[in-house]
């Protein structure tokens, strides 16, 4: 029977391409989101994905929301924790708030998701937690305090994890996407932009599909021997 995956942050931009690859790779995908009902119900008709509407910031939501792909798809076998925000200030400008937020759902979230379905991926031994993190938690980034913070931590986090869930059949792996050819990046002063991509080797933004064939390749099981790792795909931007 085919493997179910859940793709937080799946319809629009990087999570989107990754649930798109992942079905036809032959996964059974359900998208999560968390407030714009109208590009999940276009990328619904378009792909047949079902999408789920909660926050990954709220526990609570999470818990239950997986509860329901679950009772539609099956167990959770494949995590893609892909959602993620950006609230860019100088540190001297920044907000609590402006912390908060992407604190709560680029690594709160990444707990909130993992944590509900930990046990039952342990009890079946088999599971793959895949996080999308970022070259900026690699390198640091001007004006990106909290979000380089949060997507250091989710290194971590998988780095930890990967320990605990070897045993288990559990991989837990990390992807750093460079920039990519997505909202989020297109968001950035177009002066901005210019100037990034003059710093990646390749001389062009990455696109979003390229992220999702590195997570069905983690998902696979020839990838089963790969944890605590992260694939860095950035065009040569940034090496560690
Ligand atoms: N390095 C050094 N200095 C920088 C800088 C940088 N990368 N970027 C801006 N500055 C300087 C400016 O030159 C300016 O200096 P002066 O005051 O001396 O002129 C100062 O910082 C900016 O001051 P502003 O008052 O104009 O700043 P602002 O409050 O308007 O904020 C900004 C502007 C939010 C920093 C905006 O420039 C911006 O969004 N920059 C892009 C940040 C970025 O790269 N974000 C990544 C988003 S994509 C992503 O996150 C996806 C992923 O995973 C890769």
């Amino acid at each position: 029977m085919a493997r179910t995956a859940l793709v937080t942050g799946g319809s629009r931009g990087i999570g989107a391409a990754i649930a798109l690859a992942l079905k036809d790779a032959g996964y059974q995908v359900a998208a999560n989101y968390a407030g714009n009902d109208e590009a999940a119900q276009k990328f619904k008709a378009e792909t047949g994905i079902p999408v789920y509407k909660w926050s990954v910031a709220d526990y609570d939501a999470c818990a239950a929301g997986i509860g329901k792909v679950e009772a539609d798809l099956g167990p959770v076998d494949v995590l893609v924790n892909n959602a993620g925000i950006t609230r860019d200030a100088p540190f001297h400008k920044m907000t609590r708030e402006q912390w908060n937020e992407v604190i709560g759902t680029n690594l709160n979230g990444v707990f909130n998701m993992t944590h509900p379905l930990w046990n039952g991926m342990r009890e079946r031994k088999f599971g793959r937690v895949i996080t999308i993190s970022s070259i900026n938690g690699q390198k640091g980034q001007f004006a990106q305090a909290n979000y380089s913070a949060s997507k250091a931590g989710d290194l971590g986090f998988t780095k930890a994890l990967a320990q605990e869930g070897a045993r288990a059949g559990i991989t837990v792996n990390a992807i750093c996407p460079g920039y990519i050819a997505t909202d989020m990046v297109m968001a950035v002063p177009e002066k901005v932009r210019e100037s990034i991509i003059a710093q990646i080797p390749t001389g062009r933004l990455g696109e979003a599909v390229e992220i999702g064939r590195c997570v069905v390749f983690l998902a696979s099981d020839d990838a089963g021997f790969i944890t605590g790792s992260t694939i860095t795909a950035n065009g040569g931007q940034y090496f560690c």
